[in-house]
């Protein structure tokens, strides 16, 4: 394809993509089925690598993200964003809307939103385009999350239609819808990981993640709730975001105008009751002047706007007896407090247990078992107890004491300096640790033997067989024959029996073969190695290739790799210097598992780069810094984070930060282009 045929498709394909998406993300109302899609998408993606120099910052293929965010600028808002005046009373309301009618002393139309639960966000476009996305910070200054924003696919990189501003803001809140929440807490538990308390806070550490490609995976979403600049053509805020639809926006299809205090009661009590049926959270409702002209003359105090107020809904709670706490051992070996309550309904399900935490929350409460106490579900994952009735402590009650051994084997717990957890530290005899431990290795994302999922890994423990990952690659077809294991049913669940027939034990003995296929960074991973989840291990396979390679790295080498912090190379370290863990390693090592990255060298396009290692930093002319790495290591090279004595090369663009400069100049690092690398790397 010639240059000028590759632009014109890139073009049409942009816009047709664009449409689509708009359709499906905004809309809801796809016209095409996902594979149609995807095949449009990677057809552009494909052009757009081919001719590099059609690839726009527009592009709709910038949602998939891959640009990488090393510090957050901060910067200061054009317009400053403000918060609003908040109420949980009705009272308030009352006041509010009398207020107005006396300052304003005439019909009055209002609008009624709905109070999105995320995190605020001013976009600034020009002529069209998404030039800059901040966060709120303090209303004054916030961090700069272009690359980030860019990934949400419900917000335009270009706009539709026409009739907008040269340059304006749009003003949002960018969300974390409920199934998207699920799906990431579920992978940072098996990724052994803290999950996220709640949507909200999940979305906001999202926004400020470096490696935009992460949280494009995210999936997050933005409803736009008002626009700021000169020049916009409207009269009221409704036709604005009637306006800012039409343009391309996701604007919630909630939004109602009304006139009277009644009709704000019923808007008000109606999504009282029916927040809990939305897909995302919300935590009230907002009221706002609809006219532009009677916004200006109602103005601002010094923090909100005197035009808006919202109204927050109460968090739902219930009170019930704490019967019981249990500790909880997880598959790091932290104890986690669980305590049992009586059943009682709270927002629409029966909850019979909360978490407690650790042993600071339950020392801040002094809860005691027979205590009645307060549980709040506040979007949180379980319900948590939020404080104790004490009037209604029982005389003989005593303080809870936390255990001093461990629950499960009976080891000394221990805390680290700075965290709230206690943990066990006897990693190879606590049954819930190795179990936990096993269950992960064999999980999906790590060495994928599905065929001993539900249960069977735990009956293989159960009988002695498996301890530690290796002995599955030992174990032998006339050892599962025949086993079984009765499970008890609760409640109205009937008892179950679980047999290994012939056919079962082949099927374990083929998906523990075919795991041996597994590549590196996926071994790397199910060895559930604390704080390398699934990226981690990635990154870290990709750099050291093997796994002997890792071992031997020098301390500052672990952190030299593209985002691994002190926190994980620490971890790393602890791990690799423990002999059973040796031992583990040479074992998997005999059994034929993958640990080295044979990948890395397959995919190759030269070797032109072996042994060098780069810093890439800037921006650069033909490629984005994700793109430039690429090429580093399709030729055999390695990125890494900082300059150091150990650096081959500083690869700069415009803008790189004047520190980096400063220290490969003085450590004598060759400082080199774009144009001098690619030269590096051509025949
Ligand atoms: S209007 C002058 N409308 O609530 C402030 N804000 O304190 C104008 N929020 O963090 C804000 N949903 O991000 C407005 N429909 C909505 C909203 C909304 C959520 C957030 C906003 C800010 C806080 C206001």
């Amino acid at each position: 394809m010639n240059r000028e045929k590759a632009r014109q498709r890139i073009d049409e394909l942009s816009e047709e993509i664009r449409r689509h998406n708009y359709q499906y993300y905004v809309l809801s109302r796809p016209l095409i089925s996902d594979y149609q899609f995807d095949q449009k998408l990677e057809k552009l993606i494909k052009l757009e690598q081919e001719f590099p120099e059609f690839l726009f910052p527009d592009s709709p293929t910038r949602h998939v993200g891959g640009e990488i965010t090393r510090e957050f600028r901060q910067l200061v808002h054009r317009y400053p964003m403000l918060s609003l005046g908040n109420t949980y009373s009705e009272q308030d309301v009352r006041d509010f809307e009398e207020r107005i009618h006396k300052l304003i002393g005439e019909d009055i139309e209002y609008v009624c939103e709905l109070k999105f639960d995320g995190v605020a966000i001013g976009i600034t476009y020009r002529d069209g385009r998404l030039v800059q996305a901040v966060t709120r910070g303090d209303g004054v200054q916030g961090d700069e999350v272009t690359a980030n924003v860019k990934t949400i696919r419900s917000i335009p990189l270009k706009l539709h239609g026409e009739g907008y501003p040269r340059e304006f803001e749009v003003r949002g809140e960018i969300i974390l819808p409920h199934s998207s929440f699920e799906a990431l807490n579920l992978q940072k538990e098996e990724d052994g990981e803290e999950p996220f308390a709640n949507p909200r806070n999940a979305a906001s550490g999202s926004l400020k993640m470096q490696d935009s490609g992460e949280v494009a995976k995210r999936r997050l979403d933005c409803f736009l709730y008002s626009i700021q600049g000169s020049g916009i053509a409207f009269n009221s805020h409704y036709e604005s975001l009637q306006g800012a639809r039409k343009w391309g926006f996701k604007v919630s299809d909630y939004v109602v105008r009304c006139r009277t205090i009644d009709d704000i009661f019923e808007y008000i009590n109606t999504w009282d009751n029916a927040r809990k049926e939305l897909p995302f959270d919300i935590d009230g409702v907002v009221i706002k002047v609809n006219s532009f002209a009677q916004q200006e003359q109602l103005g601002y105090t010094a923090k909100s706007p005197r035009w808006a107020i919202a109204y927050k809904f109460k968090a739902e709670e219930a009170s019930t007896e704490m019967i019981s706490v249990d500790f909880q051992v997880g598959r790091t070996g932290t104890v986690t407090p669980v305590a049992n309550l009586r059943p009682v309904l709270l927002a629409g399900t029966v909850v019979k247990r909360a978490t407690l935490h650790n042993a600071g929350v339950i020392a801040g409460l002094d809860v005691r078992t027979g205590d009645t106490v307060f549980v709040e579900k506040g979007g949180e994952i379980i319900p948590k107890i939020t404080g104790v009735d004490i009037s209604l402590r029982p005389s003989d009650s005593q303080p809870l004491q936390f255990p001093l051994v461990c629950p499960e084997c009976g080891t000394n717990l221990i805390r680290n300096e700075g965290e709230a957890a206690w943990f066990c530290p006897d990693e190879t005899g606590c049954p819930p640790q190795i179990k936990g431990k096993l269950e992960h290795f064999i999980s999906r994302k790590a060495m994928n033997i599905d065929s001993l999922g539900e249960g069977k890994i735990e009956i293989l423990f159960d009988k002695g067989l498996v301890c530690s990952p290796a002995d599955l690659y030992e174990l032998r077809f006339e050892q599962l024959l025949g086993l079984e294991k009765l499970y008890k049913g609760e409640g109205d669940k009937k008892d179950r029996v679980v047999k290994f027939r012939e056919k079962t034990v082949a099927n374990i003995l083929n998906g523990i073969a075919a795991s041996r296929a597994i590549p590196f960074d996926r071994v790397l991973y199910g060895l559930g190695i604390r704080y390398v989840g699934e990226t981690v291990a990635k990154k870290l396979a990709r750099h050291f290739g093997s796994f002997d390679k890792l071992r031997m790295a020098d301390p500052g080498e672990l952190t030299d790799v593209d985002e691994i912090g002190e926190k994980i190379a620490q971890s790393l370290r602890s791990w690799l210097e423990t002999p059973r863990n040796t031992d583990l390693i040479e074992s998997l090592k005999k059994h034929g598992v993958q640990l080295e990255f044979a990948g890395a060298q397959t995919a190759r396009k030269s070797n032109k780069l072996e042994g060098m290692t780069f810093v890439v930093s800037g921006v650069f002319e033909r490629f984005s810094r994700d793109e430039i790495k690429k090429v580093v290591e399709d030729h055999g090279g390695k990125n890494i984070s900082s300059v150091s004595a150990r650096t081959s090369y500083l690869l700069a663009g415009e803008n790189m930060g004047p520190e980096k400069r400063r220290k490969a100049e003085s450590l004598g690092v060759s400082i080199i282009s774009e144009d001098e690398f690619l030269k590096m790397t051509e025949e």
